[in-house]
């Protein structure tokens, strides 16, 4: 197929990343015959450095017109001045909303081999297999926000409609999965909550009665991700909630650095990345873990571009490695290997089954 694919490296890591990422979707076209059009756009700190602006015109642009949008990370301490007028974040977010992708896709599942480098008992990861499923263009991100005489505010809003929509795309991926869905919320407190948690109720209750949904606070909930992960299937909640549920729910994985996302929803194919961000403590050393990039690429292959065997491929090339032991010190410790090598490997491994595929 053809298909244009926008890339983004960012920031600190982001630009390392991104690079294996690029490998990656160029050793998929190749072995099965695909013709991918790469580019490449500036975004975050590098595009305010560059444009003073960090979603330049040219760069939403070129993403509104691609088939889909792989990105590294964006931010880092250069731009983080409280007082700054422009930050790096805010080139993600207006692309998120100019995509239209509200609807955040983030699995958890972790590898086996991956149980020593999680600090949890290894019967406690035992099945755990988590898809978050997080609201991504509304709530506090997206609400008034501003400061008065004293102090500051960030409004968070949510309409019915809102919640519906991403409800729907809750809904159709537990379907194929277990059927189950915890909706997460602070309803004893927030109103938002409150039209979040009847919003969910009468959506499913309507539309697919068959899902069995339960309720459950976000502050037992950050709790129970770590007490019992294994208890849950998909994971509904708003955009705060979910940034900072998700990257808990890393530590099931043995690191952030692995966790991909998939945001969806918008008129085109998505947007695509790793769910860490630029890393500044490690950037430039060549210890970033690529597979959360790389596995966000099997998730832009299936979801934006609807191939699903190269996906199901790319994501068999990074368990493969995983089980070998090949991959960065954030798993493996004194004897992980560079960003380089690490991608090295998942190439190596898509090339042994590119050649197998053609002997068969
Ligand atoms: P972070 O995710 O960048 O880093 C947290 C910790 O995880 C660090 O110790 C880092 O070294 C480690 N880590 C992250 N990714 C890794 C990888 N691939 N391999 C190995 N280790 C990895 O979070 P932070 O330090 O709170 O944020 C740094 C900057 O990144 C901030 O400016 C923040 O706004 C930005 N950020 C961007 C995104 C994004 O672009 N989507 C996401 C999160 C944070
Ligand atoms: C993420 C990040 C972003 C978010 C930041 C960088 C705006 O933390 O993608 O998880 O909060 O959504
Ligand atoms: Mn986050």
């Amino acid at each position: 197929m053809d298909a244009v694919i926008a890339i983004l490296p960012g920031d600190g890591i982001g630009p390392e990343v991104a690079a294996a990422g690029r490998q990656v979707l160029e050793a998929v076209a190749e072995q099965y015959g695909h013709c991918f059009t790469l580019t490449q756009h500036a975004i975050g700190g590098a595009a305010i450095d560059a444009f003073g602006d960090p979603l330049p015109a040219g760069t939403e642009a070129a993403c509104i017109a691609a088939d889909a949008v792989l990105l590294g990370a964006v931010g880092g301490p250069k731009w983080s001045d409280p007082n700054a007028k422009v930050r790096p974040e805010q080139g993600l977010l207006r692309l998120r909303a100019a995509l239209g992708v509200y609807a955040n896709l983030r699995p958890v599942k972790p590898h086996p081999q991956m149980v020593d480098a999680a600090p949890l008992k290894a019967e406690r990861l035992a099945g755990v297999d988590l898809m978050f499923v997080r609201e991504l263009t509304g709530g506090s991100y997206f609400g008034r926000k501003g400061r008065d005489a004293e102090g500051a505010f960030d409004e968070c809003r949510y309409s019915e409609a809102e919640v519906e929509r991403v409800t729907e795309v809750a809904a159709k991926i537990a379907r194929q999965r277990q059927g189950r869905i915890t909706q997460v919320d602070k309803a004893n407190v927030l109103e938002t909550s409150r039209l979040w948690r009847s919003t969910v109720s009468k959506h499913l209750a309507a539309k697919h009665p068959d899902i069995n949904l339960q309720h459950q606070l976000v502050d037992s909930m950050a709790m129970h991700l770590l007490t019992q992960p294994a208890s849950f299937d998909v994971i509904l909640t708003e955009n705060l909630f979910g940034d900072i549920l998700t990257d808990e729910a890393a530590v099931l994985a043995g690191s952030i650095g692995l966790l991909p996302s998939a945001s969806v929803g918008g008129e085109r194919g998505g947007l695509y990345e790793p769910i860490h961000g630029s890393a500044p403590d490690i950037a430039g050393t060549g210890m970033a873990n690529p597979y959360g990039t790389i596995a966000s690429v099997a998730m832009l292959l299936r979801h934006g571009l609807d191939l699903s065997a190269e996906a199901d491929t790319v994501e068999w090339a990074i368990d493969q490695c995983l089980s070998a032991g090949v991959g960065t010190c954030d798993v493996f410790g004194g004897k992980g290997v560079s960003t380089q090598q690490a991608t090295a490997a998942v190439l190596a491994v898509l090339a042994g089954a590119a050649r197998q595929r053609v002997a068969a």
